[in-house]
Parts: C-alpha cells; structure tokens; sequence
C-alpha cells in the first residue's frame, strides 16, 4: 500500500518518519516529482534502485535544505558557490567533490568521489528537508526509462504499491528535471540541459559552457543521460512537419500541420508557442498521448534556443528509445 500524504504539517512529519525508519516517499519538486530516501544509509538508497527498477547503480542528486548543508556535503569552489547563490534555491544541481566528511552513503553516489547536490524551491520539498534534516537522495519518481512524473497521479502510475508514500503538492511547475553541471577547478560543464540555461550559467560564471557529450574524456559524466531514459512506449516521430496516418500530435504554437484533422488526438504543449508552457506540459502530454493508442506520436518541430535545448534534450531521447518499451 502506498500512502498519499497532504502536504500539511501533519502529512510531512509521517513522511519524515518513513524516512527515518529507511523508508521510500515521493515528494513534488518544482521540477518533478522525486523517489526520496534517506541519502546517509546505503539500504535505504538500495530501496530506491529496487523500486526504480535502474538497471545499474546511476548516482543519486542528493536534496538538501540550504547552501549551509550542501556545503557539508560537497567543496565548492568560488565558481561552484557563484552558481549556487545565483540559481538556488532553483532547478539546478551541481556536481562537486565530495566533502570530506561528507555524509552521503557511497551506495548514492554509485562510487563516485563527486557529489550532485540540489537545494529545491518547491515549498513542500524546502518543508520536508528542513524538517528531516538530512540529505535526501531523490532520483525521478517513475520506473527506470520510463517518463518522470509531474503529478501525484503519474508516480502513483508507475510505483503505486511499490513505495511506503508519496506527498502529494499538486503539478510541478516547471515539468523537466534540474539543470546538471559539474563544476571542477573552477571548470563548468554541462551534464544535463534544463531551465536554467547553458547562457544564465555561463553569465554568471563569467565562461562559456562546455557540453560533457563534446568528447572531453575528462569530463564528469551522468550515467543517467542514457538514450533511452525518457521513453514512452509509443514510438515518437521528431520534426514531423505533417501528420501521417494513425499517429497523433505532440503540437506547439498556433499553426497545426497538414494532416492534423486526421491526427488520432492531439495535444499542443502551448498553443501561444511559449517555451515555458511547453516544458511543464511535456510529459504529461506524453503520457496522455501514449495511452491513446496511436501508431506513433508525431512531435511538431520547437526552437531550439535557452529552454528548447532542454526539451529537444528529453525529446531526442525519448524517439530514442520508443523501441525499447
Ligand atoms: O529535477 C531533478 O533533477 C529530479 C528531481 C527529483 O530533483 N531528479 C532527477 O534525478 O532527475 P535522476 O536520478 O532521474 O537524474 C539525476 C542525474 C542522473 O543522470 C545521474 O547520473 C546524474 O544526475 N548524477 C547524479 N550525481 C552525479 C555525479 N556525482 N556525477 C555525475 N552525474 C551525476
Ligand atoms: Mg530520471
């Protein structure tokens, strides 16, 4: 049985028990919803992979309440501490050596000798680490490959019965995952695109943004950004500038294709063409339209530019891996 929490007081302090007796609790961020654990206990981290189904240990983001406690866990360089106090409490994780003394269980970090830590803006989550008190490791609250979840409903979709809870805070606003960078000797690079933008990081950062899938053998790599990480069943078909029989339509902006009218269902992530509509509609219109039973989703071509490269990011790779269901 998993139990559905209000994000009340009373509903975050049962989760904070959970938590403590090495439990499993999904809780909204402002980015998806995230599979919490408690990050200091290798068996509770085991729980997550378990209930994931991940088929390798992939290193956990591990959620913490404030600046103060991220620097407990990890060394900040005076770049690291820029983009922190910049982005933070936000959508961005940083990637960063472990500090010693560090107290994130090894099992979380799959190994490594860095860290990803990411202090969230959502209330309900500042709440429930605040109250907790520790790092919470959290990857997305859906089963591995599938689509993160951006409601209740969806993690209860794909873990329902699975976990010991899940809080439930509404729709997350945003609807990707966090920005990913590592930052090493005062080096940014990009390991995941999101909404913070590759331009904001290196604005504030004072340097250009180097991409970790640019070929630098050095670089950190998330193990996560796998091809087909992102993936409804349905199989999905990019840049579709007509709609083909059979399929139906993932739209943007107010100009539909030719073949629309014959599309299986259609659903425009933002009709008005606004980039940030878009994004905290993706998934669920994925998944919407991954239950309709159409032969394949055809995805309207969206720019490219600041939050379009993180939605080109999800949506590349979700055509990616359709085969694999
Ligand atoms: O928005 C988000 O980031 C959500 C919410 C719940 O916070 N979390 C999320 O977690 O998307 P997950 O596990 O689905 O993706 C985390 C990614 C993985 O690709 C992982 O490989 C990478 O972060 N990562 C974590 N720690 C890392 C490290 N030390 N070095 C390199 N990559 C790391
Ligand atoms: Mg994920």
């Amino acid at each position: 049985m998993t139990a559905i929490l209000p994000p009340t007081d009373a509903g975050l302090a049962e989760a904070c028990r959970i938590l403590a007796a090495g439990g499993l609790v999904a809780f909204p961020t402002e980015t998806v919803y995230g599979l919490g654990a408690d990050a200091t206990r290798a068996e509770a981290a085991a729980k997550i992979y378990a209930a994931k189904g991940r088929p390798s240990f992939n290193p956990l983001i591990a959620h913490v309440a404030d600046l103060d406690a991220a620097r407990r866990e990890g060394a900040f360089d005076p770049v690291a501490l820029r983009l922190a106090e910049a982005f933070w409490p936000g959508p961005l994780t940083l990637v960063v050596p472990v500090a010693p003394g560090g107290t994130v269980a090894e099992l979380a970090r799959a190994g490594l000798t860095s860290v990803g830590l990411r202090v969230p803006s959502d209330p309900v989550a500042r709440r429930l680490l605040a109250a907790f008190g520790r790092p919470v490791a959290a990857p997305s609250a859906n089963r591995s490959g599938h689509v993160s979840p951006t409601s209740a409903a969806h993690v209860l979709a794909d873990l329902g019965g699975v976990i010991d809870a899940v809080i439930d805070g509404g729709p997350t606003p945003v609807g990707l995952e966090s920005t990913i960078a590592a930052v090493d000797a005062g080096r940014i690079t990009l390991l995941r695109p999101g909404a913070i933008t590759r331009a904001q990081l290196g604005m504030v950062a004072g340097q250009t943004v180097a991409d970790a899938d640019a070929g630098d053998a050095q670089a950190p790599r998330a193990p996560g950004r796998l091809s087909a990480h992102y993936a409804p069943a349905t199989p999905v078909r990019l840049n579709a500038t007509e709609v083909r029989a059979g399929e139906a339509l993932l739209a943007f902006g107010p100009k539909l294709p030719p073949g629309a009218d014959r599309a299986r269902e259609i659903l425009n992530l933002s009709p008005s063409g606004n980039l940030t509509e878009a994004a905290s509609a993706l998934y669920g219109g994925l998944r919407a339209l991954d239950a309709c039973g159409a032969a394949a989703i055809a995805v309207m071509p969206l720019p490219a530019e600041g939050l379009g490269e993180a939605i080109a990011d999800r949506l590349t790779r979700a055509a990616a891996g359709a085969p694999l269901t």
